[in-house]
């Protein structure tokens, strides 16, 4: 299969069996072997889905989508992106190639192929004429010109006011630099790559080096909101500290760093993705002594025996979309409760794992305050035990200042994603002594 056709069907397993991206990985690297082609695989299936609603837009005007299949409606989105935002292959080949992928997969069917061309040509005629929808009319706005469900900009617009939604989705819409926390120092890679410092976080890089190579030189892949939520415990004492949602491992990592943290056990539901977590301490060279399986729902340690305690809980992850754009179209509203009843269990248990006195650090990738400020003020609200601590007691001077426009009234951190900030809550809980 040519790499238009790999894209096909990677999003038809996005769209059609709500499948990750990245489930679909070992798929990609199976059948396509050229590196060239698997980034343009990559390009085509990310910029589909980032654009979904915009691309649903133009075909409109060329074709009823009530009346079309949704396998081919999906083949027409993706060479619909490829047309509009693809400047190296020209329109003629990317249509050439569509008809054929149609041809090979609808056994000749010379209708569907003659409908793909005659769609694309329009499309490909008139590409430069386009409008989209004005902010007047917010639905088409959030639909058809941001590209996000209604629901979700809608749900947005209602938490937070229609200016910070259009923010929250124009942000979610950027492609991000790709952003490393360096542990070990950057002496390995030589002198042929250039390392930027990101703007919030000392050891944070962007850099120009491949990803294969940053594994091999201690580097890992981490949006500076997710160090942010490890840091908050840079200045923190403890001999025993739990991440109780730890894989893929890199807060962890991070806490595991700190001098002033003696043991970090990582725990984690999957025996599989704990494996995750082994595999890239042995990349990264920092050492996970103590790793455990087990569901936090009924975890496996003993009440009153940990320090401190990071809950970096299962979350809807809206905070993420911009490098999971799939999840606008994944998620689904009944979703969010879903997630708030497993965090709400999630917290209680951590609180009771906390010495008195001790400290559990609790944070989502997501957007929703359902599971981020609901959790944390209700769960607090609740327990006569529990004290809110500022955010920042134990966190160093530079992230102070950083992330001080971060903090709300309620004294807790909704960090909004931008150019380079992924979507996060963080708060910050002390068991009395
Ligand atoms: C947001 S991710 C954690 C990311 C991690 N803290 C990091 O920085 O790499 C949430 C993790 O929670 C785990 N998880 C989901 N349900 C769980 C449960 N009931 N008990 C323990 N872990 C669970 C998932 O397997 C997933 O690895």
């Amino acid at each position: 299969m040519n790499p238009r056709g790999i894209a096909w069907h990677i999003l038809k397993k996005v769209f059609n069996e709500r499948k990750l991206i990245t489930d679909n990985y070992p798929f990609l690297f199976e059948n396509v072997r050229d590196e060239r082609d698997r980034r343009l695989v990559v390009e085509i299936v990310y910029g589909t889905c980032r654009f979904k609603g915009r691309l649903d837009y133009v075909l409109s005007r060329y074709a009823d989508r009530k009346r079309t299949e949704p396998e081919i409606w999906l083949l027409l989105s993706s060479a619909a992106y490829q047309i509009l935002f693809l400047t190296r292959t020209p329109d003629y080949a990317i249509i050439n190639e569509t008809v054929t992928i149609a041809k090979q997969a609808f056994q000749g069917n010379r209708k569907k192929s003659g409908f793909i061309n005659a769609v694309l040509k329009k499309l490909s005629r008139e590409k430069d004429t386009l409008t989209f929808p004005s902010p007047e009319n917010f639905r088409e706005f959030v639909e058809h010109n941001l590209s996000f469900p209604y629901w979700l900009g809608m749900k947005w617009a209602a938490d937070y006011g229609r200016e910070r939604a259009v923010q929250i989705m124009k942000a979610l819409n950027f492609r991000k630099p790709v952003v490393f926390r360096c542990f070990n120092g950057l002496d390995s890679f030589g002198s042929n790559y250039r390392f930027h410092p990101t703007p919030h976080l000392d050891n944070s890089f962007e850099a120009n080096v491949p990803i294969y190579l940053m594994r091999a030189g201690s580097c890992y892949v981490m949006n500076e909101s997710s160090q942010l939520v490890a840091e908050l415990l840079r200045n923190f004492s403890g001999e025993w500290v739990l991440d109780a949602a730890a894989s893929p491992g890199g807060k962890g990592f991070i806490l595991q760093s700190f001098d002033s943290i003696k043991n970090v056990i990582f725990n984690d539901i999957s025996d599989k993705r704990l494996q995750k977590v082994l595999e890239n301490s042995k990349d990264l060279a920092v050492p996970v002594p103590f790793s455990v399986q087990s569901d936090f729902l009924s975890p496996a340690f003993r009440k009153e025996s940990f320090d401190g305690i990071l809950l970096d809980a299962p979350c809807t992850g809206t905070g993420t979309i911009s490098g999971h754009p799939e999840l606008k179209w994944i998620r689904k509203p009944g979703e969010i409760q879903g997630r708030a009843k497993l965090q709400n269990r999630m917290i209680t248990n951590a609180f009771q794992l906390l010495k008195p006195g001790g400290i559990l650090v609790y944070s989502t990738c997501s957007l929703e305050r359902e599971e981020g400020e609901d959790v944390v003020l209700n769960f607090v609200a609740g327990e006569s035990g529990a004290r809110l601590l500022h955010p920042f007691s134990f966190a160093a001077e530079r992230v102070k200042e950083n992330f001080q426009s971060f903090l709300t009234r309620e004294n807790t951190l909704r960090i909004f994603p931008d150019k380079y900030l992924d979507g996060f809550f963080a708060a910050m809980i002390q068991k009395k002594s």
